[in-house]
């Protein structure tokens, strides 16, 4: 084994990794970046293109030992991309997807053609995205969503602004985010990260830790943990409320509790072509002298039939007069065709950009600002992982009776 470091997304990860393993491997094998297809493993198809260094490779012909000090960009890192989400939106509008096998290295190579050439005539698209093959949907709306994207962002380029524009290139118009530096991640193993940057408060960011993820009795437990720089009484005054711990999950909308003590609760899903709506009743018992509560429920999704349980146990704990430290203990279980992403790192990467956007909300609610949950934590990339986050949440917050 060698032992590599590199740059993945944004985030430093080190890794062990055989001298024969390819980098498509090691994405989806070691990182659970399950968004790089394979399709060929001969470099034909196209279905493993991602980015080394800022140029489209096959990673399926790419050892990952050679990619040691590398920056690579996996479709799982384009989500919060302005061009990307312009080539998701028109590859939705002209139905160039079916199975969406070929989609996530179509995308990468599209945006890639996007950013650098303009006004190339429906010939020249075919020709530019040849490399890449999709074997069900054929190749008219492909190149109807790539075509339509090359000539809006020409548009913009010649837009006064963009003509005004006297600074480096590419210009204002043409800039496209990069993805944010974050915390280095250890491969296979529990992750303390740094949390995403919220756009809806002024406040500092909540270090986010999620442990080791296990399996007991069937159910996917693990534990998360954050502190918050409010005094007990005022963290519990909030997270002891359903309703009000619900409205800090993004997702998540809860209604009155019934006369029964249950509340009715939905948990909505969109992640690129995956969409769900859980809908189930949960119970609440809390233990206000211990400063816990649990909250269970279950639910269901009548589209693709899956179900799901789960239950948080949260305590908080005085942490000096100022500041309190939640701990919650996560458990669930998902049934069906959504199962499929109950992956391990895919389900602490969720539960742990869960635990960032609701700790931020009730850090800022609790300090006066106003502050909701983004309802979306971008389509195609952590998709799985995002559903995940949400399913997660749903279990939760879509629960609850006071007991
Ligand atoms: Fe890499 Fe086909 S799987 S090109
Ligand atoms: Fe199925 Fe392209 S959409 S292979």
């Amino acid at each position: 084994m060698t032992s590599i470091r590199v740059t993945v997304n944004g985030r430093p990860v080190e890794a062990e990794v055989s001298p024969r393993q390819h980098l498509a491997d090691f994405l989806r094998e070691q990182l659970f970046l399950t968004g790089t297809h394979i399709g060929c493993e001969h470099g034909i198809c196209g279905a493993c293109t991602v980015e080394i260094d800022g140029e489209i490779s096959r990673s399926c012909i790419t050892y990952a030992v050679t990619c040691d000090g590398a920056s690579i960009r996996t479709i799982e890192g384009f989500d919060e991309d302005p061009l990307m989400g312009k080539l998701r939106d028109a590859f939705t509008r002209n139905h160039a997807l079916q199975c969406g096998y070929c989609t996530p290295g179509m995308l990468v190579a599209a945006r890639d053609l996007v950013r650098r050439k303009a006004d190339l005539s429906r010939e020249d698209i075919r020709t530019e995205m040849s490399g890449n093959l999709c074997r069900c949907t054929g190749y008219v709306g492909i190149v109807n969503a790539i075509e339509q994207v090359m000539q809006e962002t020409a548009q913009e380029a010649r837009a006064p602004s963009a003509r005004a524009w006297l600074g480096p290139a590419p210009g204002p118009s043409r800039q496209v985010a990069e993805v944010a530096p974050a915390a280095p991640v250890q491969a296979r193993k529990p992750v303390a990260t740094a949390p995403a940057q919220t756009k809806r408060t002024s406040r500092s960011p909540i270090t986010v830790t999620v442990g080791a993820i296990e399996e007991v009795d069937g159910a996917t437990r693990l534990m998360q943990t954050f502190t918050l720089p409010h005094p007990r009484e005022a963290v519990w005054a909030l997270m002891s409320d359903p309703v009000a711990v619900a409205t800090c999950i993004p997702g998540l909308s809860l209604e009155p509790q019934r006369p029964d003590g249950t509340f009715p609760g939905r948990m909505e899903i969109a992640l690129g072509p995956v969409k769900a709506s859980f809908s189930g009743l949960g119970t609440v018992e809390a233990h206000p002298a211990e400063y816990r509560q649990v909250i269970e429920g279950r639910g269901g999704d009548k589209r693709s039939g899956s179900q799901a349980s789960g239950k948080a146990d949260y305590r908080l704990l005085a942490d000096g007069a100022d500041a309190t430290r939640v701990e919650v203990a996560l458990s669930y279980v998902l049934a069906g065709p959504l199962a499929q992403i109950g992956r391990a790192a895919i389900v602490r990467d969720l539960v742990r950009r869960v635990g960032e956007a609701f700790a931020q909300t009730v850090d800022a609610r609790l300090a006066g600002e106003e502050a909701a949950p983004s309802q979306s934590f971008g389509a195609f990339t952590l998709l799985l992982q995002l559903v995940l986050d949400r399913i997660r949440a749903l279990f939760a917050g879509s629960n609850a009776k006071r007991g």
